[in-house]
């Protein structure tokens, strides 16, 4: 196959200039980073973001009167409203900043689920959930009497739909789903099957990791009640996280920690919580990180969403037409929706061994579960490859993947 020329409508120089990491040397060789849906690397905004906000902003927020407590605020909030617009909520009060993706779904499990469910009703996941959305849901299970149903997926790695509205009744109270899913890729119908939710009362809930990066998400538009995901994944700092809550939901949950911050008075006898969001954010959170975030958000929104995920798409269907050719390749999730992540397994090799052989290359990706089990469980494989693109990546690293790729069938079969 040849190299095909990169888009033309999507410059991937430019972008690649932006990450300082790129210019990585591993084991002698130019490091080729496939590893995206683990995390992503940072651009030099984000980087520049966070040395600013150490160097000449550095304060606690909402708490003094101070010129630089005024100044970390301001930037903290400023996050808030840049993250209000990525997702198209209706009020920045709808966006509570959390450490991650989990910390979002443990704080809807713990704050809603654990007050509203109770023996007889159903929480219904899929099969094809991470682990941060189905642990959650088993700890509600044992605390509450509730029951966990799972919406099975098929061979091509898709929702069973027709399972689902099975699954789906009256003692559905919350669905809890995955938009992309980080182990085979595939792009749910989440705005159809929170339709079906509600209209049987179910409050709904989507983990977006690992599609805020790729797609755009507008939270009105699908009509969830809640939606997580983490900034990591998106070109921001770790230890971010977002959970989008309808209003209503929002202020009849009670706090999920309690702490500085989230309150509004504090007696021995009585304490009143904060105004939203500041009730679900109890203590110094991480202001620098925040920061980053709402430099990542710019960075992101910036681009030509269209022409990225196009160059996106375009990736992932030249490394799984490549992939697809070695002998004895089998691809893990063939969905008709697909973004950003190619799983697969290659006979008679382990995935850690292939893992080892790609890192020699100065090639990395994720080798493993991918902290989705059950998807592994499914298709009868202890593991795979997984290689995920973003942004900055092109077709000669996918072509660097498939040679190393091709090196490891031959050392080992
Ligand atoms: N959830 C992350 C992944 O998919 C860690 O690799």
């Amino acid at each position: 196959m040849t190299n095909l020329a990169e888009s033309t409508t999507f410059d991937v120089a430019k972008i690649r200039a932006d990450f300082p990491i790129l210019n990585e040397v591993v084991h002698g060789k130019p490091l080729v980073y496939l590893d995206n849906a683990n995390t992503t690397q940072k651009p030099q905004q984000v980087l520049d973001a966070l040395d600013h906000y150490y160097r000449h902003d550095n304060a606690n927020i909402h708490r003094a009167t101070h010129l630089l407590s005024e100044r970390a605020t301001r930037a903290y909030e400023g996050t808030r409203t840049k993250v209000q617009r990525l997702i198209n909520a209706a009020h920045s009060r709808e966006v509570v900043f959390t450490r991650g993706c989990t910390d979002s779904i443990n704080l809807v499990a713990q704050s809603w689920a654990r007050t509203n469910l109770k023996p007889g009703d159903e929480i219904l996941i899929t099969w094809m959930e991470h682990h941060s959305n189905i642990v959650p849901w088993q700890l509600v299970c044992q605390q509450t009497g509730a029951t966990l149903k799972v919406v099975p997926i098929t061979d091509a790695g898709e929702l069973d739909l027709d399972a689902f509205r099975v699954l789906l009744s009256e003692r559905t109270k919350l669905l809890a789903m995955i938009h992309v899913s980080n182990s085979l890729g595939t792009i749910n119908p989440v705005a159809d099957m929170i339709a079906a939710s509600q209209a049987v009362g179910a409050v709904t809930l989507v983990d977006g990791a690992q599609a805020v990066p790729h797609l755009p998400v507008d939270v009105q538009a699908l009509g969830c009640d809640f939606y997580a995901f983490s900034g990591h994944k998106m070109y921001g700092p770790t230890g971010t996280g977002v959970l989008y809550g309808r209003q209503a939901l929002l202020e009849a949950m009670p706090p999920y920690q309690g702490g500085g911050d989230m309150i509004a008075s504090v007696t021995f006898e009585k304490t009143d919580y904060n105004v939203l969001p500041y009730k679900f954010e109890a203590g110094t959170p991480n202001i620098a990180g925040f920061v980053g975030l709402g430099a990542a958000v710019d960075y992101l929104t910036s681009l030509d969403r269209d022409a990225a995920l196009e160059h996106e798409d375009a990736l992932l269907a030249y490394a799984t037409e490549r992939v697809r050719t070695i002998p004895g390749v089998r691809i893990i999730g063939e969905a008709r929706q697909k973004t950003s992540v190619l799983s697969f397994v290659l006979d008679g090799v382990h995935p850690h061994d292939i893992g080892t052989i790609l890192d020699a290359e100065g090639i990395a990706v994720r080798t493993g579960q991918h902290c989705a089990q059950p998807v592994m469980d499914r298709y009868g494989v202890p593991a795979t490859v997984r290689a995920s693109v973003a942004i900055y990546n092109t077709r000669a690293e996918i072509d660097a993947l498939v040679d190393a790729l091709d090196e490891a069938r031959i050392l080992f079969t």
